[in-house]
């Protein structure tokens, strides 16, 4: 059977553009900006998207095209080892583990969707009268991992369809409608009264707080940077896989950077002006804080319950095109390596995820664990296997595939880009990891640098060796 590949020269560009916006934007960005700081956050955030999300999105790409398979069976047949391949399977785990928190949230915003329809019909929304309270309620236990379990039939139901009539016609219509929608909401939330505070938390750049905070600020930016570009599982490998050589990848990587920061600077231009109008204090309401304050917000507002509406289907939209790519990693790799049926494939990873869901949306703890350190583990190691990989086994041929389709600007970045994703980055991400166990607080700064730079040497010694023999 021929595989599938993108339909269109847009395709592709939406598919990605919509795995990487997503709840990841409108939530846990304007969650993760208020408890580290505000405006300093964004700053490193910024930074750590444009100088190692793109450069780590293309080193994806460069695999996924080259290969034309899936993670696991990508990293397989370009090195001919079977131990890279077991490397790549992790990333059909991590697929597994973040729709496991991510449509249990994604049931949250179905629940909030379908309450602002029917709440004007049943007299109002408790949602509305009492937020806080509210949400409590519905986050956890039996009726969270019932929406949950609706979200994820939604996803899916459009995983079936494959990779045209599925994925690609899907986000055709959801990207566009979400950057809409959008820009409407953030151009009716200037005129909200006490708007005003909320930009200058949001966009007052306030040097003293970056500087004194830099490092504990740092973690959770990388963090957030890998997660809300979607990079780190697979899905770009993935989604590069069917892609024909006429696309710049250079080009493509950077279209869908900029259109998910715009997503995200946008979602915060909505969001914060809306929690302050509200007096909620975003830093203090951990994951919860965008529907409180925002369902307080609509509520307090003429003409609230329609802007609900609008609110919570943007975000259902969002939610749903990236869920379709956290689903499509491990599709890929039991249809390519397992040679599956795609409905048989997502037949069992549905039921198995409906099982890993639920517990997790039955238990607060273990959500904040898989939604935060765990993800944050994965991704970040498996941005750091991709890129070793990129560099190190790949090395020319990375190259020759970079610069396949790209325009003059880009080849001549193709050199320093394999510099940057075969040393810098990795040396950056290991550092990451180490600040996220708390190392750097016991040992210092630049011990702390020392252990990245030595442990990413020892790692690079061993390719080299493997290659050699
Ligand atoms: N980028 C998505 C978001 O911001 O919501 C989340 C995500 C999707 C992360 C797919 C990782 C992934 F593989």
């Amino acid at each position: 059977m021929t595989r599938e590949t993108w339909a269109t020269r847009t395709g592709f560009i939406l598919a990605a553009a919509g795995s990487a916006v997503g709840l990841g934007n409108i939530w846990r960005f304007p969650w993760m900006t208020a408890q580290n700081g505000g405006s300093a956050f964004l700053a490193v955030y910024l930074l750590v998207v444009f100088g190692v999300g793109v450069p780590g999105l293309l080193g994806e790409f460069v695999i996924g095209r080259r290969a034309r398979r899936n993670p696991m069976g990508a990293l397989r047949d370009l090195s001919g080892s079977r131990r890279w391949a077991a490397v790549g399977a992790v990333s059909a785990v991590t697929g597994v583990a973040l729709l496991s928190f991510y449509s249990v949230v994604g049931g949250w915003i179905l629940r909030y969707l379908l309450v602002s329809m029917t709440g004007p019909l049943t007299g109002g929304a408790a949602y509305l009268s009492t937020p806080g309270a509210y949400f409590e309620t519905i986050s956890f236990g039996f009726e969270a991992a019932a929406f949950h379990l609706l979200f994820l039939a939604i996803t899916g139901g459009i995983v079936l369809g494959g990779v045209r009539r599925g994925i690609e016609l899907g986000t055709k219509v959801m990207v566009p409608a979400v950057l809409v929608l959008l820009v409407g909401m953030a151009a009716w939330v200037v005129t909200q009264p006490g708007a005003g505070a909320g930009y200058q938390f949001f966009l007052g750049f306030d040097l003293t707080t970056l500087r004194e905070n830099f490092f504990s600020i740092l973690g959770p930016a990388a963090g957030q940077a890998l997660f809300t570009l979607s990079v780190g599982a697979g899905t770009m490998v993935t989604y590069a896989s069917y892609l024909g050589e006429d696309r710049s990848l250079p080009f493509d990587g950077s279209v869908i950077a900029l259109l998910n920061t715009g997503v995200g600077v946008l979602a915060g231009l909505v969001v914060f002006p809306l929690l302050f109008s509200q007096g909620v204090d975003p830093g203090t309401g951990g994951p919860g804080a965008l529907f409180v304050g925002i369902a307080g917000a609509f509520a307090a507002l003429p003409g609230g319950g329609l802007l609900a509406i609008v609110f919570f289907g943007v975000v259902t939209l969002a939610a749903l095109s990236s869920s379709i790519s956290m689903l499509e990693i491990p599709v890929a790799v039991l249809v390519d390596e397992g040679g599956w049926s795609r409905r048989a494939a997502v037949g069992v990873l549905l039921a198995l995820v409906a099982v890993t869901g639920t517990v997790t949306a039955l238990r607060p703890a273990l959500f904040d664990f898989v939604a935060g350190t765990l993800v944050d583990l994965l991704l970040t190691g498996g941005l750091l296997a991709f890129l070793l990989f990129a560099g190190w086994v790949l090395g020319r041929d990375a190259v020759a595939e970079y610069v396949s389709g790209a325009g003059p600007v880009a080849r001549q970045l193709a050199t320093p880009w394999l510099f940057a994703v075969g040393i810098v980055i990795p040396v950056f991400l290991v550092f990451t990891l180490l600040t996220t166990a708390g190392i750097d607080a016991r040992v210092g700064f630049w011990p702390t640098v020392g252990v990245a730079v030595a442990a990413v040497a020892v790692v690079l010694v061993g390719l080299r060796r493997q290659a050699t023999v």
